[in-house]
């Protein structure tokens, strides 16, 4: 039973286990499905475009505010990357930056280049491998780009001239002063806008043309400023192609003293402190052209392509002239959006942050809702496999319950079987026991018949018959009780040392009449003079006599019969060997089984015999063995043990226990066999009283009569001539024993057995069928 709970426990574990396991695969998928949903999302949002940018120099400050307003641009586009290279003013470096730029892949590219003629080709070239290129303030020899943003350059070279011209009314000496990058669209542009517009201006003499690089080496760019305008003392206006040489140029005028009498007029117009309007306000410049830097324009661009939006490809941004008509305005202005700008980017801060924080709780969120999600799939996923594992608990018990019920119904069964079957070995001990005394009765005249000299040979061939099988049924009755013995563990062997081989050649000569009239080569084999073990006499004499008897009945005349004692390994072994007609496998596996009957039709016997000597050898702690061939015959070996320490006290023979012995199992079935003329003959002539019934079915009158005359002495005797009575006298009498022919009128003799065997009342007793027939069919049906 606990092996079947643990088998219920591992299924109920194991179903557990199956369920959670399948629950918890469902669990994984909608799992992964919310992940990825979630991962999708954030790939949308993580999703980025990289803009690189060329400038040609980021260290003044008109490009850092340009950088500024890119960056203020951009922080409405978080998914915007910028990357920016400082070609330091060399176009080839600026060359070798964009090819670079090109390499990472960038998805847009914006570039001011340093110079207008060596740029073009690489821009060219950017544009035509698909990177959509952005040119910012300064623009290259050609169109091959996807837009422009900036102001006219020659339109500020008009306005400065025109302004010059308006404040030198009509006469006067000009200078110009640019940067190193000669070759920019800027310069050009300004330059020949400069110039230009003078033309039309015959009183204004445009003197010379300076470049210098006033923001990294300023001092060097004074010095020649100084010695030109030294050269030059009539000069009336300088042209600065930006604020910052403006400035440059005014502080050196201030060195010499003539501050007051040249005007100054610079481009950039920027905010903030020493920016344009803030020279222009402190009177050091006259006036400024406002040259607004794109910076916003470009990436507002930049997202439209990005974003598949249209777009312009030229963008001409607006220039103004400031001086001090306007400058109060326009500082105002400029202060105002540069605390716009402040505000903004403050805001922007603030925003950054909040992004980050709402991010960090986007993510946090997310967590939150995985893990109460995975919360409330586990817990429906526990709450089923509970339920589902209840269910399963209670059918495992219901089940349990079936099979505990089945189990104690079995072992009642089993008891029951079990009862039935002592109370058929009872009823068959008690029948034997009955028998015995009779059989003895039976034997002792007989024995005084067949040696009276005065009967005839047939009378005596006749008695003989009936000796031999007055000797065989009290071998049988003898031992069904044996067997009794043993099974109630009644029976203990008495053990005295006892020479194997004189004792067993003693019985081996008993069979020698036997072994003779079959034709058998009967022979006693052993090289040991004597060889002494501890056994209990009768009982090796019966299971020696037993297995002889057998190897007689299975060997076919003229065959073999060998007996052999020997000493293996300190035992005792008597080998019992004859070339009869052998047993099959199945019949050697069941040899020693009681009741156990081989499939030989001819040598039926009680199938006590083998299993009777197998328990009286375990008596003795030896064992018994065969070996057997179908057709080639059959070999039993019988092994004892040296010594006698392996019997109990108790179990070695007393003068006491040796009279028991004597009183109990001195009986004819064993030594009496051989001396036949050793049956108790106590009750001889004796009348006893009749104990038992027979009930004779016999329609024959004779035969009846015949039965009567020879059974009548013994036993009561109810007879009846057909069937019908026959049931009547059974049901009213009772009777001991029942013998009955088979062909009998009214019910025959097989349905009349059915009828007994079947109703309670008679089911117990022997029925003896009687047939002139010998036919097999009959004989099955009889038994069955
Ligand atoms: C800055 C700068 C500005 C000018 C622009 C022209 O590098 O010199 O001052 O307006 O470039 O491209």
């Amino acid at each position: 039973m606990s092996s079947l709970n643990n088998t219920n426990t591992t299924l109920h574990l194991y179903n557990l286990n199956f369920t959670l396991s399948r629950q918890f695969l469902s669990l994984v998928i909608v799992f992964l499905t919310v992940f990825q949903n979630f991962s999708c999302n954030k790939k949308v949002k993580e999703k980025h475009f990289v803009i690189g940018f060329s400038q040609c120099t980021t260290h003044d400050v008109w490009r850092k505010y340009m950088q500024k307003e890119m960056e203020r641009e951009l922080a409405f586009h978080p998914e915007i990357k910028l990357i920016v290279k400082d070609a330091g003013l060399s176009s080839d470096k600026q060359i070798q930056q964009i090819k670079e730029l090109m390499d990472e892949k960038v998805d847009i590219l914006i570039a001011t280049p340093a110079e207008a003629k060596p740029i073009t080709p690489i821009i060219e070239e950017a544009y035509s491998k698909s990177f959509p290129v952005i040119l910012v303030d300064r623009n290259i020899l050609s169109k091959n780009y996807s837009a422009y943003i900036g102001a006219s350059n020659y339109k500020v070279g008009l306005d400065a001239g025109a302004y010059a011209n308006s404040l030198l009314k009509g006469y006067g000496n000009v200078l110009e002063i640019g940067g190193i990058d000669v070759g920019s669209s800027a310069d050009i542009g300004r330059h020949n806008g400069f110039k230009d517009c003078l033309k039309q201006y015959p009183g204004i003499k445009y003197v010379a043309r300076l470049s210098e690089d006033w923001d990294a080496s300023p001092a060097e760019a004074e010095k020649d400023l100084t010695n030109q305008l030294i050269k030059n003392d009539d000069i009336h206006l300088i042209f600065t192609q930006n604020d910052r040489i403006g400035f440059g140029c005014y502080k050196v005028c201030k060195k010499l003293g003539i501050d007051k009498k040249i005007f100054i007029i610079g481009v950039d117009g920027l905010p903030g402190q020493e920016g344009g309007i803030d020279l222009v306000d402190r009177g050091i410049l006259k006036a400024t052209i406002l040259y607004p830097t794109g910076g916003k324009e470009a990436i507002r661009t930049a997202v439209n392509i990005l974003e598949n939006q249209p777009y312009q490809k030229e963008n001409q941004l607006y220039t103004s002239i400031i001086d001090s008509s306007n400058v109060r305005m326009m500082k105002l202005q400029s202060q105002k959006i540069l605390s716009q700008q402040n505000d903004i980017e403050r805001q922007q801060n603030i925003l950054n942050e909040q992004i980050i924080i709402y991010n960090n709780q986007r993510t946090f969120n997310n967590i939150l809702t995985i893990a109460l999600l995975l919360v409330l799939l586990l817990g429906t996923a526990v709450f089923f496999s509970w339920r589902k594992n209840k269910r399963i608990t209670k059918k495992l018990q219901t089940q349990n319950e079936e099979i505990s019920r089945q189990s104690s119904q079995l072992i009642e069964m089993s008891a029951k079987t079990e009862e039935a079957h002592q109370a058929r070995l009872n009823f068959f001990t008690n029948i034997s026991h009955e028998f015995r005394t009779p059989l003895t009765l039976i034997f002792a005249p007989l024995g005084e018949l067949i040696a009276n000299t005065r009967i005839q040979q047939d009378t005596r061939q006749a008695l003989q018959l009936i000796q031999r099988n007055v000797m065989r049924l009290y071998r049988l009755v003898n031992q069904l009780m044996d067997f009794r013995k043993i099974e109630f563990k009644k029976m203990k062997p008495h053990v005295s040392e006892t020479d194997l081989v004189s004792f067993t050649k003693e019985i081996v000569d008993s069979f020698k009449v036997l072994a003779k009239n079959k034709n058998i080569d009967l022979q006693f084999i052993t090289s040991e003079r004597s060889l002494f073990v501890w056994v209990d006499t009768t009982m090796m004499d019966k299971v020696i006599f037993n297995v002889l008897s057998n190897a007689f009945k299975f060997t076919n005349d003229h065959g073999l019969i060998h007996v052999t004692i020997s000493k293996t390994n300190d035992n005792a072994l008597i080998r019992i060997e004859d070339d009869g007609i052998g047993m099959t496998k199945e019949v050697i596996d069941h040899a020693f089984e009681p009741f156990f009957q081989g499939e030989y039709e001819n040598y039926k016997g009680t199938g006590l015999g083998l299993a009777l000597s197998k328990e009286l050898i375990e008596l003795h702690h030896g064992s018994i063995i065969v070996k057997s061939q179908r057709r080639k015959g059959s070999t039993f070996e019988i092994s004892l043990l040296p010594g006698n320490a392996h019997f109990e006290k108790s179990e070695f023979e007393t003068n006491s226990n040796k009279e028991t012995v004597i009183n109990e199992d001195a009986d004819i079935y064993t030594t009496d066999l051989y001396n036949i003329n050793n049956i108790p003959a106590q009750s001889f002539g004796a009348v006893l009283p009749k104990y038992l019934t027979l009930l004779i079915i016999e329609d024959n009158q004779e035969m009846r009569d015949y039965l009567n005359s020879r059974l009548g002495t013994d036993y009561n005797i109810i007879e009846a001539a057909d069937g019908n009575i026959a049931l009547q006298n059974a049901f009213d009498s009772v009777p001991d024993l029942i013998l009955c022919d088979i062909v009998i009128p009214g019910k025959n003799g097989l349905e009349l057995t059915k009828i007994f065997k079947s109703d309670v009342r008679t089911s117990h007793i022997p029925v003896v069928l009687l047939t002139a027939k010998d036919q097999e069919n009959q004989k099955i049906e009889g038994m069955e």
